[in-house]
């Protein structure tokens, strides 16, 4: 039994906020496998290990600190999640989604996420940046399962747009000001760890799925349950099994995610220019 509790998230959300001011926040970030991010312009106000913020036990691996950043600009402030709770590290749902509500209770109106995932599509090679316009949960699970689905209404929340098409639409506006191009498409979320089958990568493409990774579907259930706006950016660092005739490694995975981490920051930074402005 999960003894990780709305009651419990709640006080560990007062307590960021009397830690750490964030200010009137602008969005919330996370960042996945090997995608770094920082706020040009904005001063970074704290630096906040995860073992300090979760109500949950949060295991560090050497050389590598989860932590949330606090941006500030004036008034206003940004938190980004540097790293995020999987399924297949032995986190539940509500743990997985533990990041989005408490950014939700912090007071962030957006929620952006970026992660790693495969191409299904032959048309979209490794290396693109896909913008989820929605996704295919085959994790097998909810956030909203049990206790939380009772937390906030409504239990049974709508998942149409759950991807915020003015999102998405700056989100394009925003990569091609920058020279270059994204596309959209679906995001096939699995359990993992293991990589899929290839049999597997053509059932999900031929059940409309774009690209699939093991992350991000809880948490943005769990965010559109909140009222958050969502964008989710995939950065699809291989060819999902089958597709591209090459075992994949998590090495090749990290290699090409710093190698689009450019185009992700210049990305990322049109939208946060596009979200102040919007609340300007
Ligand atoms: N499958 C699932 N998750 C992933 C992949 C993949 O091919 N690449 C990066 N994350």
């Amino acid at each position: 039994m999960d003894t990780f509790t709305p009651s419990a998230l709640e006080a560990a959300a007062r307590t960021f906020a009397d830690r750490h001011p964030t200010g009137k926040l602008v969005a919330a970030f996370v960042a996945g496998s090997g995608i770094a991010l920082a706020a040009p312009g904005w001063e970074r106000a704290a630096e906040v290990p995860y073992a300090g913020v979760f109500p949950f036990p949060v295991p560090e691996l050497p050389g590598h600190t989860p932590t949330v950043t606090v941006w500030r600009q004036g008034g206003r402030g940004l938190l980004v999640f540097n790293g995020r709770f999987h399924l297949y590290q032995g986190y539940s749902a509500p743990q997985v989604a533990a990041i989005p509500r408490l950014a939700a209770l912090l007071g962030a109106p957006v929620y952006v996420a970026t992660n790693a995932s495969g191409s299904i599509d032959p048309a979209v090679p490794a290396g693109s940046l896909v913008v989820v316009r929605d996704h295919i949960n085959f994790q097998g699970t909810s956030p909203l399962a049990g206790e939380w689905g009772r937390w906030r209404a409504p239990m049974f929340p709508d998942l149409t747009d759950a991807y915020d098409p003015g999102l998405r639409a700056a989100a394009a506006a925003s990569a091609r000001a920058a020279g270059f191009a994204v596309s959209e498409g679906v995001y096939v979320g699995t359990l993992g760890p293991n990589y899929e089958t290839p049999a597997e990568v053509e059932a999900f493409r031929r059940m409309g799925g774009t690209v699939v990774g093991m992350s991000t579907v809880q948490e943005v259930i769990a965010a559109r349950h909140l009222g958050l706006r969502v964008l989710v950016l995939s950065l699809a660092t291989n060819m999902a099994a089958g597709i591209g005739g090459q075992p994949l490694t998590h090495q090749e995975v990290l290699e090409v995610g710093e190698a689009a981490r450019g185009r992700l920051q210049s990305l990322l930074v049109g939208v946060v220019t596009e979200l102040e402005q919007a609340r300007a």
